[in-house]
């Protein structure tokens, strides 16, 4: 079946953007099945770098089709500026090319406006949000008494629903909060003018992705966040809202189980972190600051949703080999092994230590890190900037080596390396 996957097996930012432009180009159709504009995939093409937060990067290939599926919680009004930049920047999309489920669910600047007042009310436990309303619009979905997409088909009981919906949410933001009541006639208002734009656009996108499936069509589904992110699965409760790993895709695009041929994980070449939360391989001080860089590259470690400056440290192999395991994963793809350049040595977690207790695999999944050390390998690292290698045996040998311990470790192969943010810095591995 020509279903490929594409997933972030870290805390999400792993490059997956720029992953799914390389696999759009053999792509009919790019959907992204959870999450909302709390994402931001970076594409860059020539001299323009593209930072999209809820379209799917492939949309930027022209044949394509991109699908916003059920899965997904959407604030229309970034949709509609993102429609605007990308049609700004020459990529013509419109009701043609992009597809709403009707079943996905809205956030509103009510859901926005408590995210801000829990995590505010969390104080130093806060959990990091994107602050995009994310939370309180799942909470909503799956207390069913949430917004969806298709309620924008009947503007009188869409108005009504808003109002109702703003109205609620303030006896909360009030009531428990102590915090500013939102106009509900104007969100109300809003979100109806906003309905007017969006309506052109939903469909039922479960049965279009199955029609396209059953026709031989490639459908290319785009993880947003990560692994460790995942509701179910990662570091809860440092975690989002929706489902980031790759069995998701049936239910956040409504399509049955389907054979797929890739599931894609993406790596970087290190670990990085936005937000609150375990990171037991993160380091500080000058390793650091030369992985995270400085901020004046669009592809240094600063959030493309928030900017704000990533934690970051070395690769831990412990939770990459669960992410793996989790998702299914059936190749991996490594980016940003250009970072690593100049670095003398590298570490590499390939176990955790509690006490005198060692660990190949977590006991009980990533959620409670904080017993474990990471037991780390060190291996050779090498000067050579490798921004312009393109062919596998150019890249140093100890590049190689780290790719093959990675690979050795995990069990599961790295079919490219990324060496830089343009479309065509990528190295194919040799088997
Ligand atoms: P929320 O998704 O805004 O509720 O944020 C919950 C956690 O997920 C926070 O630590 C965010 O920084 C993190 N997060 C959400 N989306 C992304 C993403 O696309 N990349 C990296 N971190 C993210």
């Amino acid at each position: 079946m020509p279903l490929d996957i594409v997933i972030g097996t870290q805390w999400g930012d792993e490059g997956k953007g720029r992953i799914v432009d390389l696999l759009a180009a053999q792509a009919d159709i790019v959907a992204r099945f959870n999450g909302g504009d709390n994402a931001g995939h970076t594409v860059t093409v020539g001299n323009h770098t593209f930072k999209l937060h809820l379209i799917p990067s492939g949309i930027i290939h022209p044949h394509t089709v991109g699908v916003l599926g059920n899965g997904m919680v959407i604030n229309p009004s970034s949709f509609l500026s993102e429609v605007e930049m990308l049609q700004n920047a020459g990529v013509q999309v419109g009701p043609d090319r992009l597809r709403i489920s009707f079943a996905a669910h809205l956030i509103t600047p009510a859901h926005r406006a408590m995210d801000l007042a829990q995590e505010t009310a969390r104080g130093s436990g806060n959990l990091g949000t994107t602050g995009r309303g994310i939370g309180p619009a799942y909470t909503g979905k799956v207390s069913r008494n949430g917004l969806r997409i298709e309620d924008m088909l009947n503007p009188v009981t869409f108005m009504k629903k808003v109002q109702a919906h703003v109205e609620e949410v303030n006896q909360i933001l009030v009531g428990l909060y102590h915090t500013e009541p939102l106009d509900p006639r104007a969100v109300a208002r809003e979100y109806t003018n906003c309905a007017h734009h969006i309506i052109p656009y939903i469909s039922d996108t479960g049965l279009l992705l199955h029609q396209a499936l059953q026709n031989g069509q490639r459908v290319l589904a785009e993880g947003a966040q990560g692994t460790l992110l995942d509701i179910d699965h990662g570091t809860y409760p440092y975690v989002t809202s929706s489902s980031a790993v790759a069995p998701a895709v049936y239910t956040g695009l409504g399509i049955g189980i389907t054979p797929v041929d890739r599931v894609v994980g993406v790596t970087k070449a290190f670990q990085t972190r936005v937000g609150s939360g375990p990171f037991p391989t993160e380091v500080f001080g000058k390793t650091a600051e030369r992985l995270r860089g400085t901020g004046k590259n669009p592809w240094d470690e600063f959030g493309t949703t928030t900017g704000r400056p990533r934690r970051v440290g070395w690769l831990d192999g412990v939770l990459l080999r669960y992410a793996l395991r989790v998702n299914g994963v059936t190749e991996l793809m490594m980016t940003k092994m250009d970072v690593l350049s100049g670095l003398t040595t590298l570490r590499l977690s390939v176990g955790y230590k509690a006490g005198d207790e060692a660990y190949q695999e977590l006991p009980l999944g990533p959620a409670n890190l904080s017993p474990f050390e990471p037991v780390y390998e060190e291996l050779p690292g090498w000067e050579e900037d490798v921004t312009a290698v393109r062919r596998w045996t150019d890249l140093p040998p100890q590049a190689r080596a780290y790719v093959r311990r990675i690979e050795d470790y995990c069990g599961v192969p790295v079919r490219r390396v990324s060496v830089g943010p343009e479309r065509d810095q990528v190295v194919d591995v040799h088997n």
